[in-house]
């Protein structure tokens, strides 16, 4: 098979176990370089996007099994469309290094293994996929992918580097409920994503022009209304994009960006779970937390 022939079937054919056929190497060699902007993926009936609006449990509730299952099927709509647009990435960009091209097909692995994680877990917490409504705030972003500088910029350095705060926060939390087996799943989950921040640095990286340092190299990728908050999470972890080998300069930027909507992190759950006190890494679990 053809990387592009794999990429077609993952982002057209329907159901989930489609979306999660793992890549088979050795690949045939690519006679078309022809760039496929697709608008949207193949999905069966249950897997359509939608504009309903599902508030996520606060994480004080997240004592309740069901809560988590609600929060799990969230995390794993994401990793949905991560498989799918690192699909649409190798489709787009068909001459970019076969370094970045390895790279997204080994993220495309690795998210399925996420996908898998989170479909299992939440079916033992009474939710299946497609129970709620999917929305598409990746796909959304379709017209800021028009370079894969951008594409690294919005996917990578945005929204799985705020993956990095999210995934230590739910680990964290879901800790300090008792529930390890989740909260390992969390940081599996972490360790992978902080190699995928590295990938798409890389990508973003060689592409910075000499007179821009990196934070306006970052700004000039993104476009208006998306803005660097998605960058991170409602609590900012520096740690964990110095894990992932971000420039300080750039760490330090996205930590300053302010709009409207900073300063509603709850200061109650900080406190109350500890977050941020300490990075998790995976099976280092319990050293560093107060017991509930
Ligand atoms: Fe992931
Ligand atoms: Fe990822």
């Amino acid at each position: 098979m053809k990387v592009s022939e794999y990429a077609k079937h993952l982002l057209l054919a329907p159901t989930l176990e489609d979306k999660l056929l793992p890549p088979s190497r050795p690949w045939e060699e690519e006679t078309d370089f022809t760039p496929i902007r697709m608008e949207r993926p193949g999905r069966s009936p249950k897997l359509q996007f939608s504009d309903k609006k599902v508030k996520i449990p606060r994480l004080e509730h997240l004592n309740l099994v069901s809560n988590r299952g609600l929060s799990l099927h969230h995390f794993a709509n994401h990793e949905l469309m991560a498989i799918e647009l690192f699909a649409w990435a190798l489709l787009a960009f068909p001459s970019a290094p076969k370094s970045v091209r390895n790279g997204f097909l080994k993220t495309i692995e690795e998210e399925q293994t996420h996908l898998k994680l989170y479909l299992h877990r939440m079916r033992e917490f009474g939710v299946d996929f497609g129970d709620l409504p999917l929305n598409y705030i990746f796909w959304k972003q379709l017209g800021q992918f028009g370079s894969l500088e951008s594409f690294a910029a919005v996917m990578s350095v945005s929204f799985e580097g705020a993956n990095l705060d999210y995934a230590q926060i739910y680990a964290q939390v879901f800790s300090y409920y008792g529930d390890h087996t989740t909260s390992e799943i969390m940081l599996t989950i972490f360790e992978d994503e902080i190699k995928h921040v590295k990938r798409g640095l890389r990508a973003f990286e060689h592409s910075i022009p000499e007179n821009k340092n990196q934070w306006e190299h970052y700004l000039s990728l993104i476009k208006f209304p998306f803005t660097p908050r998605r960058a991170k999470g409602y609590l900012y972890l520096p740690e964990t994009r110095i894990l992932a080998g971000m420039d300080p300069d750039l760490i330090q930027s996205i930590g300053n960006y302010e709009d409207e909507y900073t300063g509603r992190v709850n200061l109650e759950s900080v406190k109350k779970f500890g977050l941020g006190e300490t990075i998790l890494r995976k099976n280092r679990l319990d050293s560093h937390l107060p017991s509930p």
